[in-house]
């Protein structure tokens, strides 16, 4: 006797953070995005960063021209919040379509040596993000070299979240890929202008996947995995149906030889399987029946914008994920690639 597969159908869903690069590795990368997700909140840190307006769009005209031939996915467009961001950008990248800013902290991870050094001296332009209704997303780390890697996050909340929030309560912010029962109680109990992204890696993995065996590269991202109990803390936000929680992947290519080196570069590239990622991780918990909600319903919300139209199919049935792919001219190794997944993505 057969049963058919199990199947969980969800309204089409969005990546509300993912690095996409640019050139031939944005070529390579984007249709995996692009197959799985509606919509993704691009992330601005290009070498040299998107700082403008204007640099902004051309950013989303490069990507649309990239899409596959009848995809409807829409990127939408982020500036790199700088010290020096001049108040007038923002009513220019509200024109533009630009719906956020990203707040990196001077040196806090990946291409981001043009961070801010001080939150405080972007107050002029954060009080106009705040009226002309942008959002900050923020990466959640200070960069103080006498803080612990690990206590990072943990030590941001206090040092730069509290007196954000403080001084600016109604700018919306977006506490990006978070790691921490810490940074989940805050978001859980602070008020409706303050959400938070969750990648699949930390819902799935502990540091302990950094060091299976032998070093793991392809399990370093930033920020970086935590301990077993801030996992359990994180998945229980993401399936605890409150809105404050969303998709992002941080989906975050490296070419494999910068990632397989002797100084590896932060990110997982999860674009391809993302959503089955996800499921394993709901699932884990019993909690199936929260995805659409995390996935497809509380980043739009919190946006301010509609949902998609459309919907996507996963089924229960193994599969191996590549073990790499094309990225430009190099190669890219998925999370997991080359291992079994127990979700897939119809196409
Ligand atoms: C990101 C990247 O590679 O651009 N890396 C990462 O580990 N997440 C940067 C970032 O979002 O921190
Ligand atoms: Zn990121």
């Amino acid at each position: 006797m057969s049963t058919a597969p199990l199947e969980l159908s969800l309204t089409r869903p969005d990546d509300w953070h993912l690095h996409l690069r640019d050139g031939a590795a944005m070529q390579s990368v984007l249709p995996y995005t692009a197959r799985q997700f509606g919509r993704a909140i691009v992330m601005p840190n290009l070498r040299p960063p998107i700082t403008t307006a204007a640099q902004a769009a051309a950013y989303r005209e490069r990507i649309l021209a990239a899409l596959p031939e009848g995809s409807d996915f829409q990127p939408l467009m982020t500036l790199y919040l700088t010290d020096n961001t001049p108040v007038d950008e923002i009513k220019r990248a509200k024109e533009a379509g630009a719906v956020a800013l990203k707040l990196y902290p001077a040196g806090a991870t990946t291409n981001s040596d043009a961070g801010v050094t001080d939150i405080r001296k972007t107050y002029k332009t954060l009080e106009a993000m705040q009226r002309e209704g942008l959002l900050l997303l923020v990466h959640g780390e200070v960069t103080d070299p006498e803080i612990d890697v690990f206590d990072r996050e943990a030590v941001f909340i206090d040092r730069v979240m509290q007196p954000l929030r403080r001084d600016m309560p109604e700018l919306k912010v977006v506490f990006e890929h978070i790691t921490t029962q810490e940074a989940a109680a805050y978001v859980a109990s602070a008020d409706a202008y303050t959400a938070a992204t969750l990648t699949p890696q930390h819902l799935l993995y502990n540091r302990n996947a950094i060091f299976m065996g032998g070093l793991r590269p392809h399990y370093y991202c930033l920020p970086v995995l935590k301990r077993e109990q801030h996992r359990l803390a994180l998945l229980a936000a993401a399936t605890s149906g409150s809105t404050k929680f969303f998709l992002g992947t941080d989906s975050a290519p490296h070419a494999s030889v910068m990632k397989e080196n002797s100084v590896c570069g932060a990110g997982c590239f999860t674009a391809l399987s993302a959503l089955e990622l996800y499921a394993e991780a709901f699932e884990s918990v019993g909690a199936l029946d929260k995805l659409e909600a995390f996935a497809s319903f509380n980043g739009p919300a919190f946006y301010g914008l509609t949902r998609n139209s459309g919907r996507v199919t996963l089924r229960k049935q193994d599969w191996t994920l590549p073990e790499s792919v094309a990225f430009g001219d190099a190669q890219l190794k998925p999370l997991r690639g080359g291992e079994a997944l127990g979700w897939q993505l119809l196409p």
